[in-house]
């Protein structure tokens, strides 16, 4: 797919189809008054007849528009210009994007990007409208015997912007675009493979093809073995009940001096989760291949961190196992030696993905992180708590959870924080063990949080992104999202790239 910018009038291109924004209520965009003058006023007429009155998600597809070179005109409604803001440009440019690949045509020509957006600027704006068509073009075909790609696909997007300076910036929003795209399809795609094929040996491979494929990064992978002499007790354990061994992957990326402490990012790898003894229904247990999401997003990070070649020292950490329930498999009421030494009473072996974790924070201590996040599918509470909209956001350092909630709020992939106090804390007592691993019912994501805090004392800086509700969608866009990788890479840029 092809992305340029240009700032010729919109009415002397040729376009297979030319998009311009109509607001509330029939009021062409700037742009739009100036491709309307070309046209004699024949788009100011089409709307004065009251066929599009600018409400979003409605639009009017025109032929043979005089006066301008593009085949097709395509006017959109962009709500009331007051209430135009990224949320509302973003949204847009998605309708859009659904449109233009309906319309068959190969090549469009946008004038979104010319609109003015309160607290958007022109790079921005580029940005959302290339991630926008970059969504939509999202296909997953590697398991279809015929791809189910459109026969026609748009395959060049020019957008159209005002200034030689937007230029400049519109330029850098697409490049930006890009790689984030390149990141956000390679986690969508690791997701989206099943358990059979995205086994933790498969993620082990990827990390490797990751370390080839890109200089800066560098991929070692531990095995079963080498968690052994290290005493992680507790990742193994979950592992024990599969015939997959279980790999730790680590890929870091070097965009910085080798003095530069590092950001960690730690993602959990369940490449399938049966819930082990304590087995889950049998529901909707094929959701449980996206169990290694938050693995995915590490993955797509890294990818997205090399394709930018961005200024910093980011390490992207995987405790990848299966959760399965055979002879060999943990039980409840097992007692593990995790690897900072405090032992775990198991209540429910459901409760894996803190198991991974916990070995592999301790392990990230060799790292001397600045900061350390980790991103996992940990529990259906967070579903339960904030839906599908947002991931829930935990923190022992409110600096860090402002910085990642906003993070989240311009990338558009929000995340929400929830308390960690201590009075939650109690709840993990155990009779037998120095804790035990789970909370019971009341707040199951905060509890799980706090059982990871155990492992982060060491850490200044720690986060966790618990993406239950987040790293996939249900129903008829059944498939993964990809999230959180915007917000992690727009973290990165914002406070920790060297540029
Ligand atoms: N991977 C699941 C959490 C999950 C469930 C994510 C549904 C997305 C959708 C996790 O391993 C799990 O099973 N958690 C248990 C924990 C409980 C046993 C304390 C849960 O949430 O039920
Ligand atoms: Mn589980
Ligand atoms: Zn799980």
């Amino acid at each position: 797919m092809e992305f340029t910018v240009t700032t010729a009038n919109p009415a002397t291109r040729k376009a297979g189809v030319l998009v311009i924004g109509v607001f509330e209520r029939r009021r062409l965009s700037d742009i739009g008054a100036a491709v309307d003058r070309a046209t004699d006023g024949y788009l100011r007429g089409i709307l004065a007849n009251g066929d599009l009155d600018g409400e979003t998600n409605t639009s009017l597809l025109l032929y043979d528009v005089p006066g301008i070179r593009a085949r097709r005109v395509l006017l959109v409604g962009c709500g009331k210009a007051s209430a135009f803001d990224r949320r509302a440009y973003r949204k847009i440019n998605a309708y859009v994007a659904g449109l233009l690949e309906r319309s068959r045509a190969t090549d469009a020509l946008t004038c979104l990007p010319a609109i003015e957006v309160r607290g958007v600027d022109a790079g921005d704006r580029a940005r959302v409208t290339v991630e926008a068509t970059e969504t939509r073009r999202y296909r997953f075909d590697e398991f279809r015997s015929e791809p189910s790609a459109p026969r026609h696909p748009l395959s060049r997007l020019t957008l159209h912007t005002t200034s030689r300076e937007n230029r400049e910036k519109a330029e850098a929003g697409i490049a930006h675009a890009r790689s984030l795209a390149a990141g956000v399809h390679l986690a969508r795609d690791l997701a989206n493979r099943p358990a059979n094929v995205c086994t933790p040996t498969h993620l082990a491979e990827q990390a490797r093809a990751l370390d080839k494929q890109y200089d800066h990064v560098h991929t070692t992978v531990l095995e079963e073995s080498d968690m052994e002499e290290l005493g992680m007790g507790a990742m193994l354990a979950v592992s024990r009940g599969s015939r997959e061994p279980a790999k730790l992957i680590t890929m870091s990326y070097q965009g910085a001096g080798p003095d530069k402490a590092p950001v960690v990012f730690v993602g959990k790898g369940v490449t399938f989760d049966t819930g082990g003894v304590s087995i889950k229904p049998a529901a909707a247990m094929d959701e449980m291949k996206y169990d290694m999401g938050g693995a995915a997003s590490v993955f797509g990070l890294i990818r997205a961190c090399a394709e930018m070649s961005i200024k910093a020292n980011v390490v992207g950490l995987v405790p990848a196992a299966e959760n399965m329930p055979d002879g060999a498999a943990y039980r409840p009421g097992d007692i593990l030696k995790t690897m900072s030494g405090q032992t775990v009473e198991v209540i429910n072996t459901d409760a894996e993905g803190r198991l991974l974790l916990c070995d592999a924070l301790t392990y990230a201590k060799r790292f001397s992180p600045d900061t350390i996040i980790d991103i996992a599918t940990l529990t259906g509470a967070c579903i339960v708590a904030l839906g599908h909209h947002a991931s829930a956001l935990l923190s022992t350092n409110d600096q860090l959870a402002r910085q990642l909630m906003q993070a989240g709020e311009r990338a558009d992939d929000r995340a929400w924080q929830l308390p960690l106090w201590d009075e939650y804390q109690e709840q993990l007592k155990s009779p037998f063990a120095d804790f035990s691993h789970v909370g019971g019912q009341p707040a199951g994501t905060i509890t799980a949080a706090c059982f990871l805090s155990r492992f982060t004392k060491d850490f200044k800086r720690w986060g966790h992104l618990d993406i239950a509700g987040t790293a996939w969608t249900r129903g008829d866009n059944k498939g993964a999202t990809g999230r959180p990788v915007p917000l992690m890479l727009q973290y990165l840029l914002d406070h920790h790239d060297g540029r």
